[in-house]
Parts: C-alpha cells; structure tokens; sequence
C-alpha cells in the first residue's frame, strides 16, 4: 500500500479510537492498539515531513512551543450569563422569560466550573481556538486545544461554524498535577479552575498536553448553520458531529422542575468527576430566545445559578485604610489567613465607615468570610458570642492617614474623602490609573516602581512620565538595563493611543470606559473636548448631568489645561484614531434588519454571508418570525421559506443578495 493511503487509514482510525475514548467514554480496541498505530504514524510524519496534515492525530502530544498568543477578535462577542442567588432571583427570571414570550420549556444544564472557549471549524476542519478574553478579543490557544482529545479536529460532516464551551481539568488530573508539583517542590494550584487556565496558557503545547484537560460544548454562536430549534436539538446535533457534551442536561417545563434539578445537583456535586459552580437554565427554543434577545453582556434568555459560597470563621486582626484616586477613605479588614474556596484569604474589602457599623465589626473579632461570586472576599458577619469583652466599637480617623488633611464626608455619599488635592497618596493612584490597561496601557509601570518615582521626584504628575528618559530609571531597586529599556518603549508607544485611552486615565470623575469612547469619538480632538459645553453634552445618550457637569468643571481648571499642553508637547496623541461607529454601524438597507438565511447557497458559505449581512448591520436569526425583514433564500431551501411566503416576509434568490452586495460594495 502507498504511504498516503496508509496514512489515510491511520488518520482515520485513529481519529476514530480516540472519539470512542475521549467522546464516547467506550473504546472498542486496548489502549496498547491505539499507541501502536500512534507510533507507527510518528514514525512515518518524522521520515515524510509532507505527510503530516495539521489536522493529523499526532497533534494531540504538543507541537513546537510558541512565544507568544496572538490576540484575536471574536467573530462574535463571548458574553456571559446574569447570574442567580437564591429561589427569588429564579422566580423573578422565569416570569420575565414568561412575560416576554409565554410558557416555555427550559434547558437545565450543569455550570461546569474551567474556561470558556471558542472553537472555529472551517468545512469541517478544527482551525482555530481562541479563550473568552474580555468578551470582544481572546487569545489564540489552538495548539494547547489541540491537545485536549474531546476536540475533533475533523467533523463528520464538513460544515463552518463557531461552537463553544467550557474546557476545564477532571479532579483526577488536578489531584495527579498537584501531586506531581509537591514532590517538585512548587506551589499546587488553588483548584482545578486555575490549573486548566494555567495549562491552556503554556506556550509549549507539550506542556499543555502533559495536564489532561477535558472539554464540554454547550453552544453555538450561529444557528443558520445547523437545523436545530432549539438548545436541546442544537447539543443532539453536536453530539452527531463528533463533539462531547455534557449528558446530565435536562429538559423541564417549569421553574418549579428547575429548584428541582437544582437542589439534585446542590446534593449530588461532589458524585461528579469534575467541579462545577452552578446550574445554567436556558430557554430552550431558538425562536423563543431570539425574541427575548440580549442586554449588552448576556443573554436575557438564560441565568446562571450559582452554588453558595463557602463559608469560614478567622479573626479580624486590624482594619487597614486605603486612599483612593478621588481621595475615597477604604477600610480593608486584615484577617488571620485562612483557606475558603480553594485560596488563602488574609484581606478583605469593608467598603466603607457605614458597613462597619451595620455590622459591628470591631478589631479582635471572630468574623465569618466567604468569597463573593466565589472571587472577592467578604467579611458576612461577626460572631458575637466569641467576642472580647473589652472590644471598642470601630471609629474612623478624623484625618487621612497619608497627608493628614482633615477627612469629610460628602452629603448623601457613604464614604469618607480626602478633599486635599495634593494628596501624595490620591496622586500615585491617579498616575496608577492613568497608566493602567483600559488608559494608557504602559506594560511594566507597576505600583512599585510608580511610587518610587514619585518619592525620587521623577514624576509628580501624568505628563512627566513621558519626559522619563532611560537614565532616570536605572538607579530604581530591581531595575535594570533591558527593564529600563522595555519601559522607555512601552511610553513611547502610549503615545500614540487613541483619545479614548487618554481621556480615561486622567480619571475625571464619572467618566468611564465606555463614555471616553464615545466622547472621543464624537469630538475627536482634545481640543474642541476642552471647549465643549454641559448642555451640549447632556444631549449625548450615554452623557448624564453629573458627568457633563464634572467633564466641563475638568477642562476649565487651568492646571488641567497646563498639564494636557505638556503632554501634548511631549507627543502623546490627541486624537480619535479608532473606529468610527459608523463605519461598523453598518449599511442604511440593513441596519437593525433581522435577516434569515435558508437552504444552499452556491457562490458563498453561510458563514460568509452571514459575516457580511452583520458587518452591515443586519441581525441574522435562524427562524422565520413576524419581525423578519428579509429571508434570503439557497437552493433547495424548505419550511423556512414557506413560512416566510404565508407571513409575506420579503425573499431574495442568491443572486438577489450578490446584486446588493455589488451595488454596496
Ligand atoms: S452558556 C452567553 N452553559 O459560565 C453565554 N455557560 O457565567 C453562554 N459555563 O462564560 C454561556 N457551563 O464559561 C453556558 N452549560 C453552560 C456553562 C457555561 C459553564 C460558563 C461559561 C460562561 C459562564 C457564564
């Protein structure tokens, strides 16, 4: 037999021993067959280079390590799930889903606790798989996927779509990687969450290979491709291609059958060979979900219930106060470190001198701590029967603690401020802010080496870091040439962000991320911002009173307007050079269209089509509905068109679509 057609069958049976293994948990050969043939194909892609296709078997044991992940954009956004507490918020969820579309069925799922990630498949080849990120762009992990063997790497049927979903470390790898890591004498992870996040982001996929990660799909981003109508149909068909999902789902007809799955689950968790931290409910039809829609970060059509925290008891050795960037006084409680939902907690947020005093908590307490959301410690209550005596009710100072002006508090706000704007301890959280990630994004400027400029002089305000030169950073502790180099650059390159990243690091109050978009955007220079006024801001949608008042009190300060020249002459950009809403707002004729795609399109995939319909601004939906606007139907296209015939829905032909996208183009 020919080498080719001997690799084929190896492809072949390989892919296939594997699916039995991994997907269906049910191999039909000893793993000692599946190792040999294994071999046999290393063997023959070491001598013949040329055979080895990116989609072979041998992918799976880790390729050549990489330096860095590139950084992706989702075709379409990861959101995430609004989540649920206790009985009332599910309640409160289903007649929301009730009000908007009526009775419907819902899919319960399990909320499986590792790393969202999406999978591209181009005619049924795995290409390219990226993580969450921040919603918008994710990183490229495709090799470390490759690694996991639940991820086909061809489908069965040769389609191109998105499918997502949760890989995440079986309690038995974790158990055997913590293991292995004492025995080395390194730090175990804190839970199998972090230790598949931390083998995701190995650069060499050998590594990443090493740590027996598992996967389970639960969704796909674009309906148009397959022919489910619905969740429960959408994970049937995933199963069919060649994908594992996860088989303790289940379909219920009430809220009151969801408490039901939910209180199995709440007993039943520990039964499982993997975490979770929750149950996810769906509403199950597609038809239903697209009426119901989004909110700008998830679903409204979905919930997440979350598993309450874990709870323990520590003392609360001292309550520590931070000064913040607007001169906010915080209370940090200071604990005796204790273990609560897999990290050692010694700190925890009061929030403010109100808390404090709801809650009475005093120095020397025993106090209950969990995590909130099962990431930010909370200090829940105190113990009053294990408290001293002689414990005094806590008083706030009367002056800040770092420049020692006298301390207010503002009327109708709960915190106390430091209103002295030379506040050493306010400036380095302002120059802390200005250069962090959503501002100006200077890589290497950590809070250690800020301060230190600060008490070296080097830096009093925003704009002198962009005077820093190499010289001035040398003598700093734990600095040295090729750091001092990195730095430089990485100022350099702040320069030239776009206004939107400038005008949130000087930290104006209430003005955050998503309002310095806009106003850069509508304004675009610095220049006419420094001259615009409340009123006209206040017509802006996303600009309420406080922040046009605040905005236009900023720019009128003389020593704003001075600091922003001495930026301006150090170089750093005062522009907009991002994008402009309406160039991605899309095309008048598609605007805030919902379209349907349906049966076989010839000159273009689905995919294609539907990337273009949404890069003009249509909204592309999988069933045909009265608030369809436009059904552009294939070859051969069915049930969809008929219906949009009986409803009078407009239909276009293929070619229909192409003269369009001609006369646009
Ligand atoms: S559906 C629009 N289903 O939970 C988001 N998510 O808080 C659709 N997760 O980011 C997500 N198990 O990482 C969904 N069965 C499941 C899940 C699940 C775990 C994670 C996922 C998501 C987060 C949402």
């Amino acid at each position: 037999m020919d080498l080719k057609a001997r690799v084929r069958v190896l492809h072949e049976r390989l892919h296939q021993y594997n699916y039995e293994y991994h997907v269906l948990d049910n191999p039909s050969v000893p793993d000692s067959e599946y190792d040999k043939l294994l071999h046999e194909l290393i063997e023959i892609e070491s001598q013949h280079p040329e055979l080895k296709a990116a989609d072979s078997p041998t992918v799976r044991v880790g390729g050549e390590a990489q330096s860095t992940f590139e950084k992706v954009r989702h075709d379409t956004p990861m959101l995430s799930l609004s989540n649920a507490f206790n009985e009332t918020d599910l309640r409160r969820f289903d007649q929301r889903v009730r009000d908007a579309v009526g009775e419907v069925e819902y899919m319960c799922e399990l909320k499986i606790d590792g790393l969202a990630v999406s999978l591209k498949y181009v005619d049924g080849r795995f290409v390219q798989g990226l993580t969450r990120g921040d919603g918008t762009t994710g990183e490229d992990i495709t090799e470390n996927l490759k690694t996991i063997h639940a991820i086909p790497l061809t489908l069965k049927e040769p389609i191109s779509f998105e499918v997502r979903g949760e890989a995440y470390m079986p309690r038995q790898s974790f158990l055997r990687l913590n293991d292995e890591k004492e025995k080395k004498g390194e730090q175990p992870f804190a839970n199998p969450r972090n230790a598949a996040a931390g083998s995701l982001r190995q650069l060499d996929s050998k590594l990443a290979a090493a740590r027996k990660l598992d996967i389970f799909l639960y969704s796909i981003n674009d309906f148009t491709e397959l022919d489910a109508t619905s969740q429960s149909e959408a994970l049937a068909e995933l199963d069919q291609l060649g994908f594992k999902t996860n088989p303790e789902r289940m379909n219920v007809k009430t809220i009151d059958d969801v408490l039901a799955y939910i209180d199995k689950w709440t007993s039943e968790r520990d039964t499982l060979s993997y975490d979770i931290d929750g149950i996810v409910i769906k509403v199950n039809a597609i038809e239903h979900q697209e009426e119901m829609g989004f909110t700008q970060k998830s679903p409204r059509w979905a919930i997440a219930y979350k598993f309450p925290a874990e709870e323990v008891v520590t003392t609360l050795e001292d309550i520590e106060l931070s000064i913040g960037r607007t001169g906010v006084v915080t209370p940090t409680a200071i604990l005796t470190p204790v273990h609560v939902a897999g990290t050692t907690v010694s700190r925890a947020s009061l929030h403010n001198e109100d808390l404090i005093h709801e809650r009475d908590i005093r120095i020397g307490d025993h106090v209950v701590v969990k995590k909130a959301g099962d990431i930010i410690p909370e200090v829940v209550k105190v113990i009053l029967d294990r408290r001293s005596d002689d414990a005094q009710p806590y008083r706030m100072p009367t002056h800040c603690p770092s420049c020692g002006h006298e301390l207010v508090r503002i009327e109708g706000e709960v915190a106390l401020r430091c209103i002295n704007p030379k506040c050493q301890a306010q400036l380095i959280e302002g120059l802390k802010h200005f250069v962090s990630r959503q501002a100006m994004n200077i890589d290497g400027l950590g809070t250690k080496i800020i301060e230190q400029l600060y008490h070296h002089h080097l830096i009093k305000d925003v704009a002198d870091i962009f005077y820093l030169e190499k010289n001035d950073l040398l003598p700093l502790e734990r600095m040295g040439e090729k750091k001092a180099d990195n730095l430089i650059k990485a100022i350099e390159k702040s320069k030239s962000q776009s206004l939107e990243h400038l005008l949130f690091g000087l930290g104006i109050r209430h003005l955050g991320v998503k309002a310095s978009q806009v106003l850069a955007e509508k304004y675009d220079t610095m220049e006419r911002l420094m001259q615009v006024t409340e009123a006209e801001l206040v017509e802006i949608y996303d600009v309420g009173e406080k922040l046009a008042q605040s905005f236009v009190t900023y720019m009128s300060n003389e020593d704003i307007q001075k600091l922003i020249q001495k930026m301006s002459q150090h170089h750093v950009n005062m522009t907009y050079t991002g994008q402009k809403s309406s160039q991605i707002d899309g095309h008048p004729d598609f605007k805030n269209k919902t379209v349907v795609l349906t049966g076989k399109l010839e000159q273009m995939t689905r995919t294609e089509a539907s990337q273009w319909l949404k890069n003009h601004g249509a909204k592309v939906t999988s069933s045909v509905t009265k608030s369809t606007d436009l059904v552009i139907a294939g070859k051969d296209a069915g049930s969809k068109l008929t219906k949009a015939e009986t409803l009078g829905t407009p239909i276009w032909n293929e070619q229909d679509f192409i003269d369009k996208q001609n006369e646009i183009n």
